[in-house]
């Protein structure tokens, strides 16, 4: 399962980075937007500078089909790196298989039931994306949808790749391997929690003392 970083922020991008597990990002407006960029596109240029993998970039001309599209061909045009995103929607899905028709990456975002995703899957789109947590924001069961998606998306042999979005905690990542999605995308915040555990902490500390200790006892018998 590949690990995507869910935000628009270059710092944060850059530190998971460096830990050499970013196998791409997913952005949305409300990210974007958190940033304030003075001019989108060229921040948007720089997204896809720093990452070595897909960038998803969202369409946000969602008046028509025609203006998703015109906007998605605009947004492939960003970076080489650059995977459109279009919403599950009837106008979604029409722009998404016409830019999927031009050879553009696409990405079904704000999905959330098994039926949903295999539109997604039929109009040939490189990601799905179920949205967990909001799912569960709801009552319902966000790895209950994922999984079924997952079993779907095998029985049938559909190319498109899960990518498991809007995850809260480090247990939606390990379930969401568990149950098969290629992708997970996760805020910085999750990532960060991915790589902690308290033994390390007190393992790491015990370590070093002892070390030190060591190194006195040398001195001291020098
Ligand atoms: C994914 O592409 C979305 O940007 C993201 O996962 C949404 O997550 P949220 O529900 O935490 O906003």
């Amino acid at each position: 399962m590949k690990l995507f970083l869910d935000t628009a922020n270059l710092e944060e991008i850059r530190e998971i980075k460096r830990w050499g597990v970013l196998g791409g990002l997913t952005s949305n407006p409300t990210l974007v937007a958190k940033e304030s960029p003075h001019d989108i596109e060229t921040y948007m240029k720089e997204l896809c500078a720093e990452v070595d993998g897909p960038v998803s970039l969202e369409t946000t001309e969602l008046e028509s089909a025609d203006t998703i599209y015109q906007q998605g061909l605009k947004l492939a045009t960003v970076a080489p790196n650059a995977v459109v995103k279009v919403a599950m929607t009837p106008d979604g899905l029409d722009a998404g298989k016409r830019l999927i028709a031009d050879g553009i990456p696409v990405n079904v975002t704000l999905t959330f039931s098994p039926a949903q995703a295999i539109l997604a899957a039929e109009i040939g789109a490189t990601y799905v994306s179920p949205f967990l947590g909001r799912l569960d924001d709801v009552g319902a069961d966000g790895m209950y949808a994922l999984r079924e998606i997952c079993d779907i998306y095998a029985v049938q042999g559909y190319d498109t790749l899960v990518l498991a979005a809007s995850l809260r905690h480090s247990m939606h990542v390990v379930e969401a391997a568990k149950a098969g999605a290629d992708v997970a995308t996760m805020p910085f915040d999750v990532f960060s929690k991915l790589v902690k555990h308290p033994l390390t902490d007190i393992g790491l500390e015990k370590f070093l003392g002892d070390w030190k200790k060591l190194q006195q006892e040398l001195k001291e018998g020098a």
